[in-house]
């Protein structure tokens, strides 16, 4: 199901890439990153084309809640443990100021996009202590936050970080008002870069300077981003006749409700689990009990789901690709604050490529190594693309295609090999490999979603095989 942003607003169709093309920058990707990027470069004077293997804010973008804030989730008291207080107050004071710099340019540029300003709430339902140390530490980095002791939710809770003025949006009416103003060819898959050069299935474009901004990017080596990052899914529905919240909310807890309203909505979004990891499903159904239980006669209107980057040490990798590419330009792990986190990438690659500088350089800078927060979290992510790794070579499943009820997948033993097998409503099979094509780790079935997931680095694939997240840049082989 598409959500409520995808389907209350009508973007128009770009052309798609016809011949070989030069130009000053390339931006690979149009979601929220790409396009703040190209907009911005392209009004510092430089030629931008934009190359999207689908349509413009068709990733991430349009699956997003759209909260644009400061205030990302318990973060602040434990920058300051693991990278030191100056660095944890630049990437206070960038995101803030990122708050301000999306107001201002849809003041400036009369986008009507449903902006609005309500303060943001980092509650807890237990734990007042742990969210007082957190409002400290904001605090302490020049954050406007507070500790609200009460808050009218239709929950008890145990108090909240305050942040006052942040805002929300409609973040599809946004991207369409900046991207008419753009250079794009959709459905344009860059399959691979080599030095100044992007290769496309229709042309090749030549370029000076090229951002990846691919959600999670696609080229491996170098750059190493797949041992550095992994994706989490989160759930959202959308209820009518549920009352206004009158701010944007986020639980303290990582298995909490995130609540904000869009106009007569309120959208209530939780669930959030490591991509590949979702064996026994019922994502959707506990939403909708909550939803029963503190909101009744609501009734749910549209429900969607997405998935973001979580970068080891929670700061996004924004700045030049790797060392040895140093034309290479790269914005991702936004760990679900990429609204105020594209805004930063945007500014911080313009300055960087008309040669400005910024005192943020450092703190995003994708060869940064924070060894405090970085080495429990990489040893977690080897042990994931191990048990991935080593799950693709064990002996074959027990269960057999026959045994696989309708209206359900997994991985069974299909004419005598290992494959996933996707049984629909009518009994007829879809059968796929389980191979994924990004490193070859083993996918698993998502049943909420009727998907193949990678539990390495995120993949994900329809039952037909089709890719659907990347780094995986092609569709999965039959088995
Ligand atoms: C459920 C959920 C709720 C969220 N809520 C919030 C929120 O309230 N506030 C907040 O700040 N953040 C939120 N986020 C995070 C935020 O939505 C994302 O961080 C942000 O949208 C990412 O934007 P992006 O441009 O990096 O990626 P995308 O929007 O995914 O854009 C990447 C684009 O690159 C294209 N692409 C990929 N590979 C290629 C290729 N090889 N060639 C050409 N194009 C390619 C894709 O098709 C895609 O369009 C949320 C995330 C989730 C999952
Ligand atoms: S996403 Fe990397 S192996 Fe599947």
């Amino acid at each position: 199901m598409n959500s409520i942003w995808r389907d209350s607003v009508s973007l128009p169709n770009f052309p798609s890439l016809d011949g070989d093309k030069k130009t000053d920058v390339l931006v690979v990707g149009a979601g929220m990153a790409g396009i703040l990027s190209a907009f911005f470069l392209q009004r510092s004077g430089l030629s931008v084309i934009v190359a999207e293997a689908g349509r413009v804010g068709g990733g991430v973008t349009e699956n997003t809640t759209a909260k644009i804030t400061s205030q990302h989730g318990l973060c602040y008291s434990k920058l300051i443990q693991e990278v030191g207080k100056e660095k944890a107050g630049q990437y206070a004071m960038a995101n803030q100021q990122a708050v301000e710099d999306y107001f201002d340019l849809i003041s400036e540029q009369k986008i009507e996009c449903d902006l609005q300003r309500k303060n943001a709430y980092l509650y807890t339902l237990n734990d007042p202590e742990t969210a007082m140390t957190e409002n400290f530490a904001a605090k302490q980095l020049g954050l406007p936050s507070r500790f609200e002791p009460d808050l009218s939710l239709p929950f008890p809770t145990a108090g909240a970080v305050e942040f006052k003025n942040q805002g929300q949006f409609h973040p599809l009416k946004f991207v369409n008002a900046l991207a008419k103003q753009l250079t794009i060819y959709e459905n344009t898959r860059v399959e691979t870069i080599e030095e100044d050069t992007a290769f496309t299935a229709l042309g090749n474009i030549c370029a000076k300077y090229i951002l990846i901004t691919t959600h999670y990017p696609f080229i491996n080596v170098p750059g190493y981003y797949f041992m550095r990052m992994h994706q989490e899914r989160s759930y959202v529905i959308a209820l009518q006749n549920a009352p206004g919240v009158n701010g944007i909310y986020i639980d303290m807890a990582q298995d909490g409700l995130s609540l904000r309203n869009y106009q007569n909505l309120l959208l209530l979004g939780g669930g959030a689990h490591r991509t590949g990891e979702n064996h026994m499903g019922g994502n959707y159904q506990r939403l909708r009990q909550l939803a029963r239980e503190y909101f009744p006669g609501s009734s749910e209107v549209a429900h969607w789901s997405a998935q973001d980057c979580m970068p080891i040490d929670q700061i996004p990798y924004i700045g030049t690709y790797a060392p040895t590419k140093p034309n290479w330009y790269v914005a991702t792990g936004f760990g679900k604050w990429g609204m105020t986190g594209s805004m930063v990438a945007a500014k911080l690659l313009c300055a960087q490529i008309i040669g400005k500088g910024s005192p943020y350089t450092e703190v995003y800078d994708p060869s940064r190594w924070n060894l405090k927060s970085a080495a429990s979290n990489l040893m977690d992510e080897v042990g994931h693309a191990v048990q991935g790794l080593s799950s693709t070579v064990v002996q074959l499943p027990k269960t057999k295609t026959d045994e696989l009820p309708r209206g359900h997948g997994g991985i069974v033993e299909h004419n005598g090999r290992k494959a996933g097998v996707y049984k629909n409503d009518e009994g007829r099979l879809f059968v796929v490999s389980v191979r994924c094509p990004h490193m070859g780790c083993q996918l698993e079935w998502n049943p909420d979603e009727h998907t193949w997931d990678c539990p390495c680095h995120g993949s994900r694939f329809d039952y037909q095989g089709r890719v659907l997240n990347n780094p995986a840049n092609r569709d999965l082989s039959e088995s």
